[in-house]
């Protein structure tokens, strides 16, 4: 079978990673890729936002399958597009992706469906926003409701923290036109966590956990980026509560997308805050987490294909994943002046 992965990161470099040990794998192409996936794929100097040129590459090759890794090419209808030519791929529908590239589609979404999540309100004029502030005290979130690369969401523990973020982002658009609107909420305390989880559109098949840590600096310090190291299986959620998280998130998501025409095909990853014996959704994500892709792709014994296979044909429910009992650790070393450039 030949492979076409879409993206440049070490969440895409563990994909590739995973399919290669494939036996149903001859052959992967990654577009971009980067100087990690060259060895065991072919990079192809397309960009994983170049919605049109990864149609022409994908349908011209002939993929049997396309893995679609960031949430720009699935917030731009890549999947859609591929399935428009009779490709098979592995990644939600623009419509189902909403649920990381709108926060404030997501909040709604979550409120709608009983799904626990922090308190919020929604705004595009900065006036009411500002105002909102003034009844709301910190700690508190402000967050860019559009795709910020995991840098949109800031943590506020004074009024004039929260006013400087409500500033940067919608008057200075520092997330450009992902700031349009913002999601303002309650600042949850705890330990995160993130549950991903295959959906074949009906069904959802957990994977183990994986705790990322945000802060840009040592000591958990600092701005929040994308993600500065991450460790699985983490030990935060026991199996009562993570079958809690199956049945109170993860499979009312997929069975809400389905009804609404919208099925949920790929990995559906919820981020979550742990505390007291509860839990609140932080955010969801339409893919793989970068860097949890990288720790638990590794304990993944199952087949990666047969998993894929199983979720784009809708029976999911007819296969077993089997972990490895051992522990994963990724680190992330970033250029000096990471965050900002
Ligand atoms: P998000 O992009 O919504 O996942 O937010 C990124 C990060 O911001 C999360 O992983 C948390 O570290 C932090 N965060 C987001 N929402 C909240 C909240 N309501 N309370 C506390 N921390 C939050
Ligand atoms: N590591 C967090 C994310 O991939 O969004």
């Amino acid at each position: 079978m030949k492979v076409l992965v879409v993206g440049s990161g070490g969440r895409e470099h563990a994909l590739v990673w995973a399919l290669h040990r494939s036996p149903q794998v001859e052959e992967i192409h990654i577009a971009p890729g980067n100087g990690g996936t060259d060895k065991l794929a072919k990079n192809v100097p397309i960009a994983a936002e170049d919605i049109p040129a990864l149609v022409d590459y994908a349908t011209a090759q002939q993929f049997d399958l396309v893995v679609i890794g960031p949430e720009i090419p699935l917030a731009l209808g890549l999947s859609d597009a591929l399935r428009a030519k009779g490709l098979r791929v592995f990644g939600p529908c623009q419509a189902a992706a909403r649920i990381e590239s709108s926060k404030a589609f997501s909040k709604d979404f979550m409120w709608e469906n009983a799904i626990p999540t922090a308190e919020y309100h929604t705004f595009q004029d900065y006036g009411e926003a500002l105002r909102y502030l003034d009844t709301h005290p910190a700690p508190i979130v402000v967050k860019a409701s559009g795709l910020a690369a995991g840098k949109g969401a800031i943590v506020c523990q004074s009024q004039e923290e929260a006013q400087e973020a409500l500033c940067q982002i919608m008057q200075e658009r520092a997330f450009g036109e992902a700031g349009d609107t913002v999601v303002i909420e309650e600042c949850l305390v705890g330990q995160e966590v993130s549950m991903l989880a295959f959906a074949d559109g009906k069904t959802v098949a957990p994977m183990v956990l994986a705790q990322d840590h945000k802060a840009a600096y040592d000591g958990d310090r600092g701005p929040n980026t994308g993600g500065m190291g991450c460790y699985a299986p983490a030990p935060l959620l026991d199996g009562d509560l993570q079958q809690r998280v199956i049945e109170q998130v993860l499979q009312p998501t997929v069975d809400a997308l389905r009804r609404a025409g919208t099925p949920y095909i790929g990995v559906l990853y919820a981020g979550l805050m742990v505390s007291e014996g509860g839990f609140h959704v932080l955010e969801f994500n339409c893919r793989f987490g970068d860097p949890e892709a990288q720790v638990i792709l590794p304990l993944l014994k199952t087949d990666l294909v047969t998993v894929i296979q199983a979720c784009i044909d809708g029976r999911l429910d007819q296969i077993e994943l089997e972990w490895d009992n051992q522990n994963c650790v990724c680190v992330v070393m970033a250029a000096g002046g990471y965050r900002d450039s």
